[in-house]
């Protein structure tokens, strides 16, 4: 799977350590916020680079790392077709994965240690969209963003 990294200074160090844990496991992974330590980035850039490019089909899912996670997934939602989820513990990775068909994962670098982190991202990208009775729940979701696409211009 290819994969789209992207954090705020809070979550540089945990990026690092996934994007390393996850290309061990063979995925390519593609930075979208190269930052030093010490340099500042505003969340919502790398939100929306990263959701950019999932929508975009550059990459097939994102992960977005902040102090909370809570800003850079309210950033990257506001991109359509952009379904972002902020998890803390696996069993919500899991299941924004199979309700939810969601295609990026959000995640507080200030909540999560790097063990749990990596559990988290282990049963999302193991994770498959089920469908069914969650399709027409994802579609209102779409119809939600169709609706508000019409007024802005
Ligand atoms: C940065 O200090 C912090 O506000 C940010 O990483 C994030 O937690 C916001 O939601």
């Amino acid at each position: 799977m290819i994969i789209g990294f992207g954090c705020d200074h809070a979550g540089i160090e945990l990026k690092k350590t996934l994007m390393d844990y996850l290309s061990e496991k063979g995925h390519e992974c593609i930075d979208y916020s190269p930052l030093s330590p010490g340099e500042k980035a505003d969340y919502p850039v790398p939100g929306r680079a990263v959701a950019e490019a999932v929508v975009a089909g550059e990459v097939d899912k994102g992960v977005l790392i902040c102090g909370t996670g809570i800003g850079i997934s309210l950033a990257a939602n506001k991109v359509p077709g952009v379904r972002a989820a902020v998890c803390s513990e696996p069993y919500s990775a899991r299941m924004t994965v199979r309700h939810n068909d969601a295609n990026i994962i959000a995640m507080g670098a200030r909540v999560v240690g790097e063990d749990l982190a990596k559990m988290i991202v282990d049963e999302f990208f193991a994770a498959k969209f089920e469908g069914g009775r969650h399709q027409k729940r994802v579609d209102l979701i779409k119809e939600i963003e169709d609706n508000y696409s019409k007024y802005s211009c």
